[in-house]
């Protein structure tokens, strides 16, 4: 059974998929273990007035999925079976009555925490304008699906809480995880900072050295804060925390004074306080400006998005297991459409 497009003709309209009345998503109906993820046919979501329906090519999977399926981050007003997935890429297959700015085939990217309609461990997934934007020319859309919050929480730690500038010397703890391999590029080839980076084992390390580190310091390693005072001689700017614990604290105490740390809510333990550093948590802020801010820097330095490992649709319970076993180098991703890497 499908159903037809929306009957007001987007500018490719003469393009537009037929959308089934049914979809294939992973879903839960009940806080658990990775195998609370099954998957289930579902109706496909209808796009409101200002929304658009994504034909969803790969979805990303972030930490902070496998801690809303295990039930620490539920809201309570959280309704079962409920579809995972903050974020992806994919084609424009139906707009609402009042979507002027995005139109059916678009290439697209979207970010939307919470989304009512559900989230992108989905065949199609449906949100607010607000929350698309056109995907890069640079990238695929596995990679679309894995920079998407993640380069949003990114730049805009280096940005707008950090304000990084040419010549600083920026730490960044955490580094090889999702975000931080963005960040790592965004500070060190968009704004031309010194970056040491804090990640352990041998991959992170060259990976991270490709990607524009001047410095690899393992944090879990002894003599891990006189190795970042060698490589910080007249001390930190900033620093981005990724993860958190007693070396970023000690890493805190090498800030000039005056300097900034930026962190995005999820970070545990929070980073303590300290007088004379600016101390900023902050979510990733998603808006088609936003979009176009990250779309801008991704186009400048061609970014690379490494995806650390792949799943089918079907196979989200594995990805939330690896996800779960940690050292992940870079994101995963979900492939729920054949042609997710073009
Ligand atoms: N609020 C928002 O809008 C927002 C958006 C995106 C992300 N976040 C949050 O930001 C954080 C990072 O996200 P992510 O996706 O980049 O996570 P991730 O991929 O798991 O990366 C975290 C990194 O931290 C490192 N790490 C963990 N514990 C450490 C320790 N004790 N010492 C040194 N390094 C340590 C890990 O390194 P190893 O591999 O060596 O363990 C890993 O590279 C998460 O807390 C997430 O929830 C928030």
């Amino acid at each position: 059974m499908s159903r037809p497009a929306h009957p007001k003709r987007g500018r490719k309209a003469e393009n537009r998929a037929v959308v089934p009345a049914e979809m294939e998503a992973v879903a839960l109906d009940e806080f658990g273990p990775p195998s609370v993820l099954t998957q289930r046919t579902v109706p496909v979501p209808r796009p409101g007035p200002e929304e658009v329906l994504i034909a969803v090519h790969a979805a990303g999977v972030g930490v902070w999925d496998a801690k809303i399926r295990d039930g620490t981050w539920a809201d309570d007003d959280i309704e079962f079976p409920l579809i995972l997935g903050t974020d992806g890429a994919g084609v424009i297959a139906e707009i609402g009555e009042r979507v002027r700015r995005l139109h059916v085939g678009d290439r697209v990217w979207a970010y939307t925490y919470d989304n009512p309609k559900g989230g992108f461990y989905a065949q199609y997934v449906a949100v607010s304008t607000k929350h698309v934007a056109a995907l890069p020319k640079s990238l695929t859309m596995l990679q679309g699906a894995a920079g998407a919050v993640t380069g949003l929480t990114a730049l805009q730690g280096c940005d707008d809480h950090l304000e990084i500038s040419r010549g600083q010397t920026v730490l960044i703890f955490g580094a090889s995880g999702a975000v931080g391999t963005l960040a790592v590029q965004f500070a060190a080839r968009y704004r031309g900072a010194r970056v040491i980076a804090i990640a352990s084992g041998s991959n992170a390390r060259t990976l991270l050295e490709k990607l524009g580190a001047d410095a690899v310091i393992d944090g879990r390693r002894r003599g891990a804060l006189e190795r970042i005072k060698e490589a910080a001689p007249d001390g930190l700017d900033a620093i981005l925390a990724l993860a958190g614990g007693p070396m970023l604290t000690a890493s805190i105490g090498l800030i000039k004074h005056g300097g900034r740390v930026a962190y995005p809510n999820g970070v545990e333990p929070n980073p303590r306080r300290r007088r004379r550093v600016r101390v900023v948590p902050y979510d990733a802020d998603v808006s088609p400006t936003k979009f176009a801010e990250l779309g801008r820097a991704v186009g400048k330095i061609r970014l690379v998005v490494p995806i650390a490992a792949t799943y089918q649709l079907g196979h989200a319970a594995k990805a939330h297991a690896r996800i779960e076993r940690g050292h992940v180098v870079g994101r995963i991703a979900l492939t729920i459409r054949g042609a997710a890497r073009s």
